[in-house]
């Protein structure tokens, strides 16, 4: 009689040798205690010990999936990067992602969702790591590590804490125009193929005759926008935690290909000086009037990963990644960014993690780097420059981050300068009044309201109501009303649940 669970490939050890039993480690006697050379089992054992790495510190849920780029338009007056010429097709990584949960955390909380990609250039690595939302909370990095710690767990509790966050927002008038749009029906996403994905910050393009631009990218969901209500969502973080996780895959495995139409925003270099605001502050969108879309091409994404691990937990993006033709810009948050992530790889996965194959470039690598932990890739002679013996040598011609923009002034720590149309609140109440409906209104009171009744209590309550207000005088009112008619309905004990933290720290003040 055959074994009906025998394979035709014999288990080895991570040696490559046969093992003698996948089942029974080896001892003295049947009954008998088990011998320290049974090397198998201990490789069993160790491996298992050591198979977590840390997640993300924000950004720990996502999935992803493979695709390409193919550039449909011509937008070379705007860049010379080989990605984006008429006719070019690029393979990609992308990776969705939640900002505050945790790696098991549910796909459907509210949040902005990242929307990072890779793309392997025939230039090398170009990395597009954006979010769906065109704006961010904050516009000085100094405050984001402050931000991301008032959006995950208290230090007593280790509970989420929308006091937390209301108490950071509101006294951050710059997040207004975000918190707008991630208290609105955008902030829960139907799932990541119903998004739409932003470059968020103003990056610079260069083209092959050495004219800059600023630029923002679009990439707009061709499968349209949907997004879950805070029911629906609630709903579905019980039901399937993994629910964007799972519809992403699921869709590519029935051969439903999602895909994305890429368009930019294209400022012309001299433009941004007399802008009527700062055109790199990234709380601000650029009004479509000033700066039409203009069409560049279409991501598919159309293979799943078959090792998660390998392929998605290592993937390592990075804003630094950027490749002839594209630079950044002097916004502040993206300068920081561009030490960042490099630096949070470093830490997650080791100082060669651009050698796991997801992060490797499709290009021949010629850096001047050398051993260290898990290096894998051979370096060769001569190992330092400048050298006598035919080593790689720069060549300035193909990159553009010297002269990209101008800068001079005394060392100082402060705001951007202001200028006329500078403000926190006017880009969110113009959302709120000319971009979204009545419909849309009354579920974004709803949402707020909700929000706020779960443990956010004075003095940022009060302040919470005041913010509203400055975004739509109309708006303030009604998420003010909307509260006190719930909490006078309110089992004054319901916060206590809510929130133990909160209400005993309110008990004592
Ligand atoms: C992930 C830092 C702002 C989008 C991360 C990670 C760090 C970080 C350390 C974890 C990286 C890892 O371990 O792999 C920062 C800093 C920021 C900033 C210091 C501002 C100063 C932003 C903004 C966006 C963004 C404005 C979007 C426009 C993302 C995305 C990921 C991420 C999508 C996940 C990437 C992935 O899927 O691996 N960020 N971030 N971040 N960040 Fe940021």
């Amino acid at each position: 009689m055959t074994d009906e669970r025998s394979s035709t490939r014999a288990t080895t050890t991570d040696g490559g040798a046969p093992v003698s039993s996948d089942e029974h480690s080896l001892t003295v006697g049947a009954n008998g205690p088990i011998v320290l050379h049974d090397h198998y089992l201990i490789e069993q054992m160790a491996n298992f010990n050591r198979e977590r790495i840390p997640e993300r510190q924000p950004h720990a849920k996502g999935g992803g999936a493979f695709g390409h780029f193919e550039t449909t338009e011509d937008v070379s007056a705007y860049t010379r990067a080989n990605v984006f010429q008429p006719g070019v097709r690029t393979d990609t990584l992308i990776r969705f992602s939640t900002v505050a949960g945790e790696r098991g955390s549910p796909d459907t909380w509210r949040d902005p969702r990242g929307f990072a990609l890779k793309f392997y250039t025939s230039e090398g690595n170009y990395d597009m790591v954006g979010n769906n939302t065109p704006v961010f909370f904050v516009r000085d990095p100094m405050k984001f590590q402050h931000f991301i710690r008032s959006q995950k767990r208290r230090q007593d509790t280790n509970l989420r804490d929308h006091d937390m966050q209301w108490d950071f927002w509101t006294l951050s008038p710059e997040s207004a125009h975000q918190v707008t749009w991630l208290m609105g029906d955008r902030g829960i996403p139907k799932t990541w193929r119903h998004m739409n994905g932003y470059g968020s910050h103003t990056y610079s393009w260069v083209n092959a005759a050495g004219e800059k631009f600023w630029v923002k990218y679009h990439f707009k969901s061709d499968q349209g926008v949907e997004c879950f209500t805070q029911h629906e969502g609630d709903q579905m973080a019980a039901a399937d935690t993994d629910f964007h996780t799972r519809d992403l895959y699921r869709a590519i495995e029935r051969g439903e290909y999602p895909t994305w139409t890429l368009y930019v925003q294209i400022m012309p270099f001299d433009d941004a000086k007399t802008y009527r605001f700062n055109p790199f502050d990234l709380t601000k969108v650029w009004p479509h009037g000033d700066y039409p879309l203009i069409e560049v091409g279409r991501l598919t994404l159309d293979r799943n990963p078959t090792d998660y691990h390998t392929e998605i937990e290592q993937a390592a993006f990075e804003p630094n990644n950027l490749v002839p033709g594209i630079g950044l810009s002097p916004d502040k948050m993206l300068l920081a960014r561009g030490f960042a992530y490099a630096d949070a790889h470093r830490a997650r996965l080791g100082v060669n993690y651009k050698q796991v194959p997801v992060n490797t470039p499709v290009v021949e690598v010629n850096s001047y780097t050398k051993d260290g932990a898990m290096r894998v890739r051979n370096a060769v002679d001569p190992v330092y420059a400048p050298n006598s013996y035919g080593g790689p040598s720069a060549d300035a011609s193909r990159t553009d981050d010297a002269g990209l923009w101008y800068a001079d002034g005394e060392m100082v720590r402060t705001a951007y300068t202001l200028r006329e149309d500078d403000d926190d609140f006017g880009q969110p109440g113009t959302l709120v009044r000319e971009v979204m409906d009545d419909a849309q209104r009354a579920r974004l009171v709803d949402n707020v309201v909700g929000h706020l009744l779960n443990g956010v209590g004075e003095p940022v309550l009060a302040r919470a109501f005041e913010y509203w207000r400055d975004i739509d005088k109309d708006l303030g009112d009604r998420i003010e009303s909307g509260v006190h008619a719930k909490q006078d309905e309110k089992d004054p004990k319901a916060d206590e649940q809510g929130n133990p933290a909160r209400s005993s720290m309110q008990a004592k003040a």
